[in-house]
């Protein structure tokens, strides 16, 4: 049974600078919705009860985000603001949410090697603090799903244009089924000419414990870093990998323009929003049209 869950957000976010200088990239909200919530959410939705992030300096927020605020309580129940109060108090009480710091900014690979001790002999889902997923089912109850299926590591992917398989962790392999591969394959950001296909692991995946060991193996590799994928080639030498083609939309709020996307995207879908939004978007579009 996988029953935790890791959520790396050590990252500098150097791709969203300056806002990112001393808040977190993690609590960049979508609205009035930090991401990581979202992402703790999720694993919240897919039966998950233990959670660790992983943090580094200046990360702080994050840690308070979670946690009791007795002040801001007693606030807005004097004012009589119950679904405020609500929200604040269930953020409180989401998860077992546990928290360790990366101490030095090693790369991916060795953000997770901070959980060892957390996850022990345990598999565990990883979820990128960055990235929110939109689906019917949870994407990471869909991982699970897989892993009770084949037990050993699961990776989810999706297609990404040719492109754009530079950004990414790219893998090739054997079709099992139309969603199923069994990885053969795996480079971090390859060129394209590399590449062995468009399939890109995309921000979530279920690792079995003897993901540490290889991680402890893995030399530095792109950007001098320790590599997760770096570490999965290894772990792919040893035990089956699987690469699921999950059903769901990926937003990465690490880049402005995919974050002003997901902002927009998320308002339409509130009642609240979509009207006056979609008129504004209209009278801007059209004096754009005209200038
Ligand atoms: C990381 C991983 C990469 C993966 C990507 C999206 O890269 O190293 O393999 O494809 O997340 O999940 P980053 O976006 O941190 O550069």
């Amino acid at each position: 049974m996988v029953k935790k869950a890791v959520i790396p957000a050590a990252g500098l976010g150097t791709r969203f600078l300056p806002a990112t200088k001393v808040q977190p990239k993690e609590m960049l909200p979508i609205i009035d919705t930090p991401t990581i919530q979202y992402v703790v959410q999720e694993a919240v939705d897919a039966g998950i009860e233990d959670i660790l992030v992983i943090t580094g300096k200046g990360k702080r927020a994050i840690e308070d985000h979670f946690d009791r605020n007795f002040e801001l309580e007693n606030h807005l129940e004097d004012k009589g603001s119950e679904a405020a109060y609500a929200e604040i108090r269930r953020l409180a009480d989401m998860a077992n949410i546990h928290f360790i710091r990366q101490k030095e900014m090693n790369g991916l690979g060795d953000a997770i090697a901070q959980a060892r001790w957390h996850t022990g002999s345990d598999p565990f889902v990883v979820l990128l603090g960055d990235t929110v997923m939109k689906s019917v089912i949870p994407v990471t109850r869909q991982l699970i799903d897989i892993y009770e299926q084949y037990q050993c590591s699961i990776l989810g992917v999706e297609t990404v244009p040719k492109e754009k398989v530079s950004r990414y962790g790219i893998l090739g392999g054997n079709k099992i089924s139309e969603h199923i591969m069994e990885v053969t394959e795996l480079i971090e950001k390859p060129d394209p000419k590399e590449a062995p296909s468009n399939f890109a692991v995309a921000a979530r995946y279920i690792l079995t414990p003897e993901i540490y060991k290889a991680i402890a193996e893995t030399p530095r590799g792109k950007n001098n870093e320790i590599q997760i994928t770096d570490a999965l080639k290894i772990l792919m030498q040893r035990e089956k990998i699987i690469a699921y083609k999950f059903e769901g939309k990926r937003y990465d709020i690490g880049n402005k323009l995919d974050y002003l996307k997901t902002t927009i995207e998320f308002a339409m879908e509130r009642k609240e929003f979509s009207k006056p939004l979609m008129k504004f978007i209209k009278t801007l579009s059209g004096k754009r049209s005209k200038s």
